[in-house]
């Protein structure tokens, strides 16, 4: 079953019907004040952090998932009739609605008796609130008399303790009506800033007001839940909408919702616009700015403006990189959708989705790095203060937190790979910008009063990588790497992560290439004196046959190796060699040939094969897993791009494409996919699932950033380097041509790529603004545009 389909330019998700197998979300965000919007109206909403600043709720383990959300009821009042301008939570008509998801905005269209009607959800550049504007239409040939009612349901501060401390929270809500302002505002008087859940209060109240208003005279409002849905009831028919008005008392007891009524005449043929509008102001402020905030799009040409702006910002965001290819279904994927997820993915920090509640882990400093390459593009500042940010996670001896929610409240945990993830976001960054200053710039460390530039970050990494090596020679693997779940290789005694080798052989590359462009050949040599040792432990030693090995576990017992009966080939050290620059290409052939033949399936390349179907605690999680369902056995789609990235480093532009294309997500039957169609998801289950094809998790994954930059860094082959922009595509050997718009520091190179004896890879000609030039590396330019024509040979 099809669900919907990108419009024709491939700007919109359009959603034709709406009982979609999941939610179907979209983010919309400025940055700070952040919300997630499904086809259902479903969806929450938080300022700066979704642990701290939670401003509405969202029930994720709940019957009917997807609830609540942000609601705009309408009840007839000649007829009683009431419905929503999403399907739900009302839920009927449901042939009635259509809903696109755009860049930043959802807008739900329907008729529904005789009233025809939009909404469109989006979040001011500019203002930390978000905005839901209606338009109604009497089509039908009589007055009709409406009451448009908006509503939400607030959390009110620490996401965490609304949740474990629901009861008690109540003594502390205010939600009152102000009338001069045509507003609710709501706040909590008390604020749990930490991370964990606790009895201990602070001695502080939230910062924050919620706002919530409508630009017509309220002529009702409501700010207790209990009243508002009734006692065993809930949104979908709320027992106020059967009352004449709404109760327009404050908060006396209760979980705090927001709703206002307007009451409304249409005319035949008259439309009118209601604008609701939800948001947080700091209490501090004064009132005059409280009468700004709240006033501002009451006036219908500020809504207008601020979507225009909206728009414009993202149009200027996907001129940095955009390509038309001989296929026209992955183009809306690399034009839009991929850059899409990626800065999604970037913004929200992989912490809040449909599947992840925003209240655990916050930012996770190997996700976080790699999620800054998709950034460096499009806004190096960010990309720079996220690195900074991650600088000041990490202890001199190079040690940092795996996650964090802030400066200085983080967790260490044992994962070998996490430090080491800074060298790529570091290193990508200078090649973009070729900002080497950066390195310069001093950052504390967590040990009390030490600092240090980035570069001696960079550094301290260097000594962990040193200091954290095992028997074979291999890194310590403590609890975890990527991948997480193998959090117990070898028990109690522990053991070496074979990946782990080559990736830092990969990370020691980078910041080798580094240093070399920094004239700093001592230090390099240094380096490249470990990486050798760590290419040479994992030839030495970890080579099965016809692929790498994953691990070692306790007394040197393989992991990932053909005497195994579960888990006997991994993904990620099949082609982590290749993409750490591994000479033995003979090896790399074969065990790229061995994901093809054991890993590859009718639904990508599976992680690992064969699926654990028995617990073993000297390996760990992936083995307690279902069977063919994440890490254990699943196609996992972040390693996925990798895959792809090392098939073209291969020259292999034809496997490259086929993988690529068989992970896209717009697969046919969303019955079986579940997820949404146009974003990655983190894994898909397997044919070693008993319902393969499956995907869950989508949005936030690693997948977003990487399948960005993978297609256009290493397909297309247009990636930055510290000395200019290097042209290599690996495509399919059936195009004949494409082109590609990139943004490179400051200068739009418009470069034509033609295939005329259709291969793989091969640069024979370059030509810059008509001239030729000798090489595929393209110099750094004043200009603002330039044309590039390559032909391939
Ligand atoms: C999740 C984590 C990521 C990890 C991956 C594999 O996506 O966010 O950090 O690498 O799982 O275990």
């Amino acid at each position: 079953m099809n669900y919907g389909h990108f419009s024709d330019d491939g700007k919109e998700y359009i959603i034709t019907r709406m009982d979609t197998p999941s939610p179907w979300i979209n983010y919309l965000n400025n940055g700070r004040y952040f919300t997630s919007i499904s086809n259902n109206g479903g969806g929450m909403s938080y300022f700066i952090s979704p642990l701290h600043g939670r401003v509405t709720r969202y029930r994720i383990n709940e019957v009917p998932h997807d609830r609540p959300g942000k609601y705009i009821y309408i009840r007839d009042n000649d007829s009683g009739e009431i419905w929503s301008l999403t399907w739900q939570p009302v839920g009927k008509h449901l042939e009635c609605y259509k809903l696109a998801h755009g860049f930043g905005y959802t807008r739900s269209e329907a008729t529904v008796n005789e009233i025809e009607s939009s909404v469109l959800f989006f979040v001011p550049k500019d203002d930390d609130q978000e905005i839901w504007k209606a338009v109604l239409k009497n089509t039908s040939d009589k007055p009709r008399n409406l009451s448009v009612i908006g509503y939400c349901e607030l959390a009110l501060g620490h996401a965490l303790v609304d949740l474990i401390n629901q009861c008690d929270d109540q003594h502390f809500n205010r939600s009152f009506f102000d009338k001069d302002l045509n507003s609710i505002f709501s706040t909590k008087t008390y604020w749990v800033t930490q991370t964990k859940g606790t009895q201990q209060q602070e001695n502080k109240e939230w910062d924050q007001f919620t706002f919530f208003t409508v630009n017509h005279p309220a002529a009702s409002y409501e700010t207790v839940r209990e009243r508002f849905t009734g006692l065993y009831r809930n949104e979908n028919n709320p027992a106020a909408l059967e009352l004449e008005n709404l109760s327009s008392l404050d908060t006396d007891f209760g979980n705090v919702v927001n709703a206002l009524k307007v009451d409304i005449t249409l005319q035949p043929g008259e439309s009118t616009d209601v604008v609701f509008t939800l948001g947080v102001i700091e209490k501090t402020k004064s009132d005059a700015l409280k009468k700004e905030r709240t006033e501002k799009y009451h006036d219908i040409s500020a809504v207008d403006a601020a979507f225009k702006k909206l728009n414009e910002d993202w149009d200027e965001y996907f001129r940095h990189t955009s390509a038309e290819t001989p296929d026209e279904n992955l183009n809306i994927f690399l034009k839009y959708w991929m850059p899409y997820q990626a800065i999604t993915a970037f913004n929200v920090g992989r912490v809040a989705s449909f599947y992840y509640w925003g209240i655990g882990r916050g930012f996770g400093f190997r996700d976080t790095a790699q999620d800054s390459i998709a950034i460096t593009i499009s806004d190096a500042e960010k990309a720079k203060e996220r690195i900074l940010l991650l600088s000041r996670q990490m202890r001199t001896d190079g040690k940092v937190y795996h996650h964090f929610h802030g400066d200085g409240d983080g967790e260490f945990t044992q994962h070998c790979d996490d430090p080491l993830w800074y060298m790529l976001a570091v290193t990508e960054y200078i090649k973009e910008t070729g900002d080497t200053e950066i390195l310069k710039n001093v950052q504390p460390f967590l040990d009390e009063g030490k600092e240090g530039t980035v570069l001696d970050h960079m550094f301290a990494v260097v000594d962990y990588a040193k200091n954290n090596s095992g028997p074979h020679g291999l890194p310590l693997f403590g609890r975890g790497d990527w991948n997480d779940t193998l959090d117990y290789i070898g028990g109690d005694e522990g053991g070496e992560s074979v990946w782990g080798g080559m990736f830092y052989a990969a990370m020691f590359k980078l910041f080798m290439e580094l240093l070399e462009h920094l004239g700093m050949m001592k230090e390099r040599e240094a380096v490249s004196f470990v990486r050798k040792k760590m290419v040479a432990a994992v030839e030495d030693h970890c080579w099965d046959g016809e692929w790498y090995i994953r691990a070692f576990g306790g007394k040197g017992k393989k992991v990932g190796s053909k005497e195994n009966k579960y888990g006997k080939i991994f993904l990620n050290t099949q082609i982590w060699p290749v993409l750490a620059g591994f000479k033995n290409h003979n090896r790399l052939s074969i065990a790229l040939e061995s994901v093809r033949k054991y890993l590859d399936s009718p639904e990508g390349p599976k992680k690992c094969s064969p699926a654990w179907k028995e617990i073993d605690p000297e390996i760990g999680l992936v083995t307690r897993c279902v069977w063919g369902k994440k890490e254990n056995g699943a196609v996992f789609c972040h390693p996925t791009a990798w895959v792809i990235q090392a098939e073209t480093m291969m020259g292999h532009g034809n496997r490259a494409y086929e993988y690529l294309k068989k992970m896209l997500p717009d697969r046919i039957d969303s019955d079986v996919f579940v997820a949404e169609p146009y974003v990655f998801s983190q894994y898909i289950t397997s044919n070693e699932h008993s319902g393969p094809g499956r995907a869950s998790h989508s949005w936030q994954t690693g997948s977003a950033a990487w399948m960005f930059r993978v297609s256009f860094d290493y397909l297309l082959g247009i990636r930055p380097t510290y000395k200019g922009l290097l042209i290599n595509p690996v495509i399919p050997a059936h195009w004949d041509t494409f082109s590609v718009n990139r943004k490179f520091r400051g200068t739009l190179y418009k470069i034509t790529v033609e295939n005329p004896q259709h291969l793989e890879t091969g640069v024979k000609d370059v030509f810059v603004n008509g001239k030729h030039i000798d090489e595929n590396l393209l110099p750094v330019f004043d200009s603002e545009e330039c044309t590039v024509k390559i032909i391939m040979g």
